[in-house]
C-alpha cells in the first residue's frame, strides 16, 4: 500500500506597495526641550510660543528641530477640526496627507467626529513624534491609521490602484475629506504682500490642485496666499471654495480652502 501524502498547500504572503505604519521608535532627532538654553536659536521664538502650539507640551510632546516651523498650532488646528465637523455626515474619513508632529491630526481625532483618520508623513522621526503626540492626548490608537510614505504616491495609489493598498488604507473617496497642510517653502511667502500659489516649494498650487481635485479637500496655506489663484479651482457649477483666515491674538496665521471635488484643471 503507497503512503498519502498530505497535499501541500503553499503559504500566500500578500504584500503590498503601501501598509499601515507600526510605532515608529522616537530617534535622536525627536526633542522634548525642557529650557531655553536647550534650544537652538531658530527655534527659540516658537518653544516661547510652546503651550500656545501643545498645551501639553509638558505631558512630553517631541518634536524634530524641523517640525517647530510647520506645526498647526492647538487652537487653529482644533477650529479647522471644529469646521470641518460641520462637513456633510456622509463623510467618515479623514485624510492628513502632511501629518508632521501630528497637530492637526491630533485635533481631527479629539473632535470625535470621524470614524478613521489616515495620517502619511515621509520622515520617520517626524512620524514618531506624532504618533508619540496622538498618545500623550490620550487619541484612541484604533481611530488613527499612520502610513510612513510620500502621500502622492499614496494618493496615486487610491486614484488608480487601490488593490496595491493594503485593506486598512483602501477608501471610499465619496466618503472621504482630505486635509493638506503642506510645507510653506519659497520665496516670498513670508515678505510679500501677496503670495504667489505658483512659488510655494516644494508643491505649488498647481501640483497640489492635479493631486487632489477629484476629492473633497482642504489646503491649509499662508495667510498671504493669492485668493484670486485659489478661486480658479472653484467648480463650474453653483459649488463655491470657503476660505477662512485662521488668526490667534488678533493676527493671522493662515488660511484654509474647503474645496469641492472634481474641480475644473487651472
Ligand atoms: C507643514 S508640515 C505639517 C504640519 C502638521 N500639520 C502639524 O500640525 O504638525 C509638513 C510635513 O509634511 C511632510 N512632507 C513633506 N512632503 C511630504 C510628502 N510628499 N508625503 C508625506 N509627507 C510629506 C514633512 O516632512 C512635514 O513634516
Amino acid at each position: 500500500m503507497g503512503s498519502i501524502h498530505e497535499p501541500h498547500v503553499p503559504t500566500i504572503s500578500t504584500s503590498y506597495v503601501l501598509e499601515p505604519a507600526d510605532k515608529f521608535p522616537l530617534t535622536d532627532e525627536c526633542k522634548h526641550y525642557e529650557g531655553k538654553h536647550q534650544v537652538p536659536w531658530d527655534i527659540q521664538k516658537y518653544f516661547s510660543q510652546r503651550y500656545s502650539i501643545f498645551s501639553w507640551y509638558d505631558e512630553g510632546v517631541y518634536m524634530t528641530d524641523n517640525a517647530w516651523f510647520g506645526v498647526t498650532p492647538e487652537p487653529v488646528a482644533s477650529q479647522i477640526a471644529r469646521e470641518m465637523s460641520t462637513i456633510d455626515s456622509s463623510k467618515d474619513t479623514v485624510i492628513d496627507v502632511f501629518a508632521g508632529a501630528g497637530g492637526n491630526t491630533v485635533a481631527f481625532a479629539l473632535s470625535q467626529r470621524w470614524k478613521r483618520i489616515i495620517a502619511i508623513e515621509r520622515d520617520p522621526s517626524t512620524l514618531a513624534c506624532a504618533q508619540n503626540n496622538a498618545e500623550v492626548y490620550g487619541v484612541d490608537p484604533s481611530l488613527i491609521t499612520w502610513v510612513h510614505a510620500d502621500s502622492f504616491d499614496y494618493v496615486e495609489l487610491v486614484h488608480n490602484r487601490p488593490e496595491e493598498l493594503h485593506p486598512d488604507l483602501r477608501i471610499d473617496m465619496s466618503k472621504t475629506v482630505l486635509f493638506a497642510s503642506p510645507p510653506w517653502g519659497g520665496p516670498g511667502y513670508r515678505t510679500d504682500e501677496v503670495f504667489d500659489l505658483s512659488n510655494m516649494q516644494p508643491y505649488n498650487l498647481e501640483k497640489l490642485h492635479a493631486a487632489y481635485r477629484k476629492m473633497d479637500h482642504v489646503l491649509f496655506l499662508p495667510r498671504t496666499s493669492d485668493v484670486r489663484h485659489i478661486a480658479k479651482l472653484a467648480p463650474g457649477d453653483d459649488r463655491k471654495i470657503d476660505v477662512v483666515q485662521y488668526c490667534m491674538e488678533g493676527a493671522s496665521k493662515a488660511m484654509a480652502a474647503y474645496i469641492p471635488g472634481s474641480c475644473p484643471d487651472l
